[in-house]
């Protein structure tokens, strides 16, 4: 194991992209993850911890890492998927067999709450979903801040369209309230849609690479999941385009070196019922 390895518990609405990201932390001796926490999100929930179990299993490291059945709903809004863009399932419109892995034998939150309390300051909390499970670790243990090394978000979208609405992104659209108050009461390194699509874009000369590429299991898991998003962008976009926004989250944790930039800004969330719903407030200048 790599000297400056990084224990994480990734929180995550397991579909295709969340299922990269989990990949990509699980193969690399960079990250070492202690847990993996599922949130209602993307797809059904019982989908979503299917999906986590079945790529860490390809990962092959179920032995050392178990999945938390989290929150099944936000925290007051309407629940919507996003299955029209992962496919059903999540895993790009193809259902993979069950494992038969079991989950945890406690709740996501309760999990959260009770590593970060035994480790204070060592472990970095990766927050690829919805925000509702850390918000409510939050209610439970209000010192969760200095508790964490560092909370790394995947959400909202700073000063651009955002991707569910105009103003919002899925992750801090599905759960405003949550989003609101992990935004305001932690120091959150926040990668927003922004940056998903300006810095995370494959286009139609890489994909067509990825399709001619290795004959791999991986590779193979690779295409499959991505299928339904490359479907559901070129039929928005006339282009062939998959973004990464979960998988670049972990893709910077394996290797700090791609930020280029980063800034410290203030920013709020409108949790708020209507067209602002979810929209992140920041305060560049
Ligand atoms: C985010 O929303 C989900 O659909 C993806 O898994 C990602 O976490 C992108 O807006
Ligand atoms: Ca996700």
């Amino acid at each position: 194991m790599a000297t400056d390895t990084r224990r994480v518990i990734v929180d995550t609405d397991t579909a295709g992209d969340d299922a990269q990201a989990l990949l990509m932390a699980a193969t690399s001796d960079r990250i070492d993850i202690e847990g993996v926490t599922i949130c209602a999100g993307n797809v059904e929930f019982d989908y979503e911890v299917e999906n986590a179990k079945y790529a860490l299993d390809l990962a092959g490291v179920t032995d050392s890492v178990t999945v938390y059945e989290g929150a099944r709903e936000p925290l007051v809004k309407d629940y919507y998927h996003a299955d029209y863009i992962h496919g059903e399932g999540g895993l790009g419109g193809e259902l993979f067999p069950d494992t038969g892995i079991p989950s945890g034998d406690r709740h996501a939150v309760e999990y959260i709450v009770e590593r970060a309390r035994a480790n204070p300051g060592e472990l970095t909390l990766v927050c690829i979903a919805p925000l509702t499970n850390v918000a409510m670790a939050l209610r439970r243990e209000p010192d969760l801040d200095e508790l964490l090394d560092e909370v790394w978000v995947m959400g909202g979208n700073v000063n651009c369209l955002g991707n569910v609405t105009p103003a919002a992104e899925y992750n801090f659209w599905v759960d405003p309230e949550a989003a609101k108050i992990v935004i305001d009461e932690l120091d959150v390194r926040l990668f927003d849609w922004g940056l998903t699509e300006r810095d995370t874009t494959f286009g139609a000369e890489t994909l067509a690479a990825i399709d001619d590429g290795p004959d791999t299991e991986l590779a193979d898991f690779y295409r499959t999941i991505t299928a339904s998003v490359r479907e559901y962008n070129e039929s928005q976009t006339g282009e062939q385009l998959v973004t990464h926004p979960d998988s670049a989250v972990t893709a910077a944790l394996v290797e700090p070196d791609l930020i280029e930039e980063a800034g410290t800004y203030y920013v709020e969330v409108d949790d708020r019922e209507g067209l602002t719903r979810g929209y992140t407030a920041v305060d560049e200048n």
